[in-house]
C-alpha cells in the first residue's frame, strides 16, 4: 500500500509536468502499458494472502482511473498551449466560423442584354462578337458612311490614329460577320461602344448596345416589324404597342425608329403629364431598317439575291426604362446596394 501511494504521487507529478502531446503519449504508454507499474502491481497480487487481494486490486484499479484522468487533463492542457503558441506564430485558427460568402450577381446591364438575347434566341438569332478597337473601314466605310460624314468627327469618335478608333456602335459586327459567313445570317451582337460625350444623367462615354442582323433571300420590312414587335413585347410586356417612324441611317434604306407605348402611362400620355414619355405616350427605343445594298456589296453579297434588316438598341436606355432608373451614372458607380436590387439574391 505504501508503495502504491508513492507510485501515485510520482506518476501524478510527472503527468502534471508533461509539456508536449508527445510527452503525454509517452507517459500513457509507460503508465498504462502491460509492462508498466500497474501491470506489475497486479501481477504481484498472486503473492499476497488471498484475503488481501481484493482490497489491493481495488486500489490498483482506482489508481488506474486516476492516472487516466490525470493524463486526459494533461493532454487538454498541452494541446491548448500548443495551439496558443501556433496562433502566436501566425497559424490560422481553423476552428473560427468562416466569413459569409456573398455570391456574385449579374449586373443590371447584363440582365437586359440577356433578356434581349433570350427573346431572340427562339427566332434563331445567335450571338456574334467583334473588337472594341476597330478599323475605320468596319466601323464607318463599309457601313456606307461617306468620308466626310459628321459622325466621324473627333466630337463623336475616339480616334486612336487616322484609321483606328474605338467603335462607336456594334454595327461593325454586321460587317465582320457577313465577311466571314455566307447568307443566311441571323445574329445579335451585344457589346460595349464608345462616344466622346459629356457625362450626364443619360450619357456616358462608354455604353452598351445590342445590334441585330437578319439577311436571307426573302427577309422583308414586314419581318422587321414582326420581329421587333415581338422583342418589345418580351422586354416590356405583352400589352406593349409599337410604332415606326421614318428616319435615316447610312447603312439602312429605308430606315426607321421604333417607339414603344410608354411603360409608365401605358401609352395614354397621362393627360399630357407623364414625365417619362413627356406626355406623348411613346418612347423611342431603337433604330432599324433594311440593310442598304451598298453595305451588302461591301461585304461581297449580291443585293439582287439577298436582303434583310438590321437594328440597334442601347442597353442602358432599356434598363433605365425597365426599372425607372433616373440617372445612368448609378449603373456605373458599382454601389452594390444599388446593383443588387435587380436580381433575386441566391443565398448559400
Ligand atoms: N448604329 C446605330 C447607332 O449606334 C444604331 C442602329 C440603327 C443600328 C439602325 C442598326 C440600324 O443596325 O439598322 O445609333
Amino acid at each position: 500500500m505504501e508503495d502504491l501511494k508513492r507510485l501515485e504521487r510520482s506518476l501524478l507529478s510527472r503527468a502534471r509536468r508533461a509539456k508536449t502531446t508527445q510527452d503525454v503519449a509517452d507517459l500513457r504508454a509507460e503508465f498504462l502499458g502491460k509492462k508498466g507499474p500497474l501491470g506489475q502491481a497486479l501481477r504481484g497480487l498472486g503473492e499476497l494472502p488471498p484475503e488481501e487481494r481484493p482490497k489491493l486490486g481495488e486500489r490498483v484499479n482506482a489508481l488506474k482511473a486516476k492516472l487516466e484522468a490525470a493524463l486526459d487533463e494533461a493532454k487538454t492542457r498541452v494541446e491548448q498551449a500548443e495551439r496558443t503558441l501556433q496562433l502566436a506564430q501566425g497559424a490560422q485558427d481553423v476552428t473560427l466560423p468562416s466569413r459569409r460568402v456573398v455570391p456574385g450577381l449579374p449586373h443590371p446591364l447584363r440582365l437586359v442584354e440577356r433578356s434581349i438575347i433570350d427573346a431572340m434566341a427562339g427566332l434563331g438569332f445567335t450571338v456574334a462578337e467583334g473588337p472594341l478597337v476597330e478599323h475605320d473601314w468596319y466601323n464607318f466605310e463599309a457601313l456606307n458612311f461617306p468620308p466626310d460624314h459628321p459622325a466621324r468627327d473627333a466630337q463623336d469618335t475616339f480616334f486612336i490614329d487616322d484609321k483606328v478608333l474605338l467603335r462607336t456602335h456594334t454595327s461593325n459586327v454586321q460587317i465582320r460577320t457577313m465577311l466571314k459567313t455566307k447568307p443566311p445570317v441571323r445574329i445579335l451582337a451585344p457589346g460595349m461602344v464608345f462616344r466622346h460625350d459629356e457625362i450626364d444623367a443619360t450619357h456616358t462615354p462608354c455604353f452598351h448596345q445590342v445590334e441585330g442582323l437578319w439577311v436571307d433571300e426573302k427577309v422583308t420590312f414586314a419581318d422587321l416589324k414582326g420581329v421587333l414587335h415581338r422583342l418589345a413585347a418580351s422586354l416590356f410586356g405583352p400589352e406593349t404597342r409599337v410604332r415606326f417612324r421614318p428616319s435615316f441611317f447610312p447603312f439602312t434604306e429605308p430606315s426607321a425608329e421604333m417607339d414603344v407605348s410608354c411603360v409608365i402611362c401605358g401609352g395614354t400620355g397621362g393627360e399630357g403629364k407623364c414625365r417619362v414619355c413627356k406626355g406623348t405616350g411613346w418612347l423611342e427605343i431603337l433604330g432599324a431598317g433594311m440593310v442598304d445594298p451598298a453595305v451588302l456589296e461591301a461585304v461581297g453579297y449580291d443585293p439582287d439575291r439577298v436582303q434583310g434588316f438590321a437594328f440597334g438598341m442601347g442597353v442602358e436606355r432599356i434598363a433605365m426604362l425597365r426599372w425607372g432608373i433616373e440617372d445612368i451614372r448609378l449603373v456605373y458607380e458599382n454601389d452594390v446596394r444599388f446593383l443588387e436590387q435587380f436580381s433575386a439574391r441566391v443565398r448559400t
